[in-house]
Parts: structure tokens; sequence; C-alpha cells
């Protein structure tokens, strides 16, 4: 890259180098991101907005801007993943940032080292952001509370995943504009899914409304706000509940297959996948249902043929590829800003000018 590119490639937000974090409260005021539990709509949409010029860098023919030259972002991940490492570790290196990835299997984490000491080691490094999957839902909490690191969470057990809702939103609303009143159904293993957890709060920051199907042993108990016992009725945003899945794709705007998670399965909770197929399984015919420009996702890995079918996950109202590629842009985006590097007021002013 000459020296003129990688001028000219700089996101055109203020910059200085070591600035540290002093953002309006209403746009961005996260040092973590643990969940969009805490995010307001307008934290959510600085996001998506700098995720907008984050996509015009990675569609450049030369993907690489310096933004976050001297900027050290380490992985650490506890549990098998492909597309999630793989996008925060590119997004790092797009703008120029230091990334390492730890692999538990073959770190000292073997060795029985425990979180709270390897999250401490890495700030001993001079770390400043630690991506952390874990299967114990907390960890990345509990990373928080011992290092003064940014902690991203990519995956804490069933828990939340927040960077792939943040994905999600900013895929949705390439496509349907303002989420306001848009009706997102997802289906499947809701029980075990993180990512159907941040993508609640997500979508009902952005005003969507959600409809949540699958076999009632696959749905949390009280999620329906009749259910809930008055001390936890903030433990997850209002939803409708169906368990017949041509119901619940009436007029669906935006359809989300979620994984049979068979690893957080306990025993007994489906009689078996044929028959969760035979009942649940996302199909060409059922989404005949669903509005004629609707949207498929799914946030991978897919099962094909369990909890969707292959025809229809390639086919053209399927945007699951896409969800991979913005996957990048929006963790650039979050890693800019909590960089600090970025005044998000600006880029909240431009998304409203
Ligand atoms: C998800 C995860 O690991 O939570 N995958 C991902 O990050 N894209 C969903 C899943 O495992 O089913």
């Amino acid at each position: 890259m000459t020296t003129t590119e990688s001028t000219e490639t700089t996101p055109s937000t203020t910059e200085t180098p070591g600035q540290t974090s002093s953002l309006p409260e209403s746009t961005w005021n996260h040092h973590h991101l643990l969940d969009l539990d805490d995010c307001s709509r307008t934290e959510i949409e600085t996001v998506l907005t700098l995720a907008d010029r984050m996509r015009e860098i990675l569609d450049r023919r030369i993907p690489r801007v310096p933004a976050l030259r001297g900027f050290t972002v380490v992985n650490l991940f506890y549990e098998p993943s492909t597309r999630t490492r793989a996008s925060f570790e590119l997004a790092g290196k797009v703008l120029g940032a230091d990334v390492i990835s730890v692999n538990s299997s073959t770190s000292s984490i073997q060795k029985g080292e425990s979180l709270i000491d390897t999250v401490r080691t890495m700030r001993a490094m001079r770390t400043d952001a630690i991506v952390i999957r874990h299967a114990m839902a907390g960890a990345p909490y509990l990373a928080a509370e011992h290092t003064d690191a940014s902690i991203i969470n990519a995956g804490d057990g069933a828990h939340a995943h927040p960077t792939q809702a943040l994905l999600d939103l900013y895929t949705m609303r390439r496509h349907v504009g303002d989420l306001t009143g848009k009706k997102v159904v997802m289906v499947g293993d809701i029980a075990h899914s993180r990512v159907a957890r941040s993508d609640l709060w997500g979508l009902a920051a952005m005003g969507a409304k959600v409809v949540v199907c699958g076999p009632p042993t696959l749905l949390p108990l009280g999620l329906r706000a009749q259910d809930r016992p008055s001390h936890a009725e903030s433990a997850l945003p209002p939803v409708s509940i169906e368990t017949n899945i041509d119901v619940a794709l009436e007029d669906a705007d935006v359809v989300i297959a979620l994984r049979l998670q068979s690893e957080r399965q306990e025993a007994g909770l489906l009689p078996s996948l044929h028959e969760y197929a035979a009942n649940y399984q996302v199909t060409a015919e059922r989404l005949v249902r669903a509005k004629p420009d609707h949207l498929l996702m799914h946030p991978g890995p897919k099962n094909e043929g369990i909890e969707i079918a292959g025809d229809v996950a390639k086919g053209d109202r399927s945007i699951i590829e896409e969800q991979v590629t913005n996957g990048v842009a929006v963790r650039m985006a979050l890693l800019y800003l909590l960089s600090g590097r970025v005044d998000s007021s600006e880029v909240i002013a431009e998304a409203r000018a």
C-alpha cells in the first residue's frame, strides 16, 4: 500500500492516537461489550452507521486502513468457532490493529490457568481489547471485573452473543431500512441460543415485532410476560410465542433459522431430529406464508436438512453469506468505538443529517 492510499483509506472521523474515551452518553458509552441489554437504540445506531463506513473500506481494492495502528486485540476462545473468530481477526487487521488468537487447547489454559489469570496476563502485555468466547454464561462479565482492557463477549454459554446480534441488525437494516414494526420470526432452539437472546434485546431496542417459534421444550420458560415472576420482569424483552411454524411465518419480514444446539441440549428435549425437521424445518413450502420479499437469515453454522432446507439456504431470499461479510464490518466498527479513537457523536450526527 502506498502512503497516499493509506491516508485516503482512513475512516473520515476524528482520530487522536492514545485519546481516551469521553463519548457523549447518548451515542456510545461502553468500555466493554457484554450484551445488548444495556445498549440504547442510539448506541446501536452508532455502531450500525459506523459499520456502513467500514463496509466501504472492506469493498475497496485494498481493504486496509491504519485507523487502529498500535491497538492490540487478543482473541480468547474457549469454545470452537470459525466465523466469529476469523471475523474479529480480520476486522482488527483491516484497521491495522495487531490481533493475536490464543487457542485454549494449546495454551496455558490446558495447564489449569484460570480465566482471570489469563486475562490479567494479556493485560500485562498491554492488550487493549480481549474477545472472549466461553461455555460458561457470565465468563466475560467476570473477566471485565479483573481488567481495564475492553472485554467483548463473543458468546458465553447460552446467554449472549452481542456482536452476532449487531451484525444481524445491520444486515436487516441494509435491506429493510427502519426496523420499527417489522415482523421478525426466529425459528428453532431458542432455549439454548445466545444469538436469540441478544437478537431479542437488539430487535426490541430497534422497535421490531418479534415472534419466537419452536417446540415447547426448546422455548425458554418464562418468556411470556404473564409467566414471569415479578422479580424477573427485565430478564428478556416481550416477544410473541408461537409453537406452530405456519402461523408464526405469516407475513414475516425476516425469518431467522437457528441451529439445533446438540452440545447444549440435555437428553430428552426432542423425540428425534427427524421429527423436529418434519415440524420445524424452514422450507420453501412454509416460506410461502412469509412476505414475498422476506429475508432469510441464519447465524451459522447450519445443519441443512434439519433446521433449514438446503435449497432455501442457498435461495434468492437468503442473505446468510452477506451476514458473514457484514460481521467483519460490524466488528471493525465496534473495535474502533471501543478504542476511543472515534467521536461517536459525529457518527450519529452524520447519520441524522
Ligand atoms: C453461533 C454461536 O456460536 O453462538 N454461531 C456464531 O457465532 N455464528 C450460533 C451457533 O453456534 O449455533
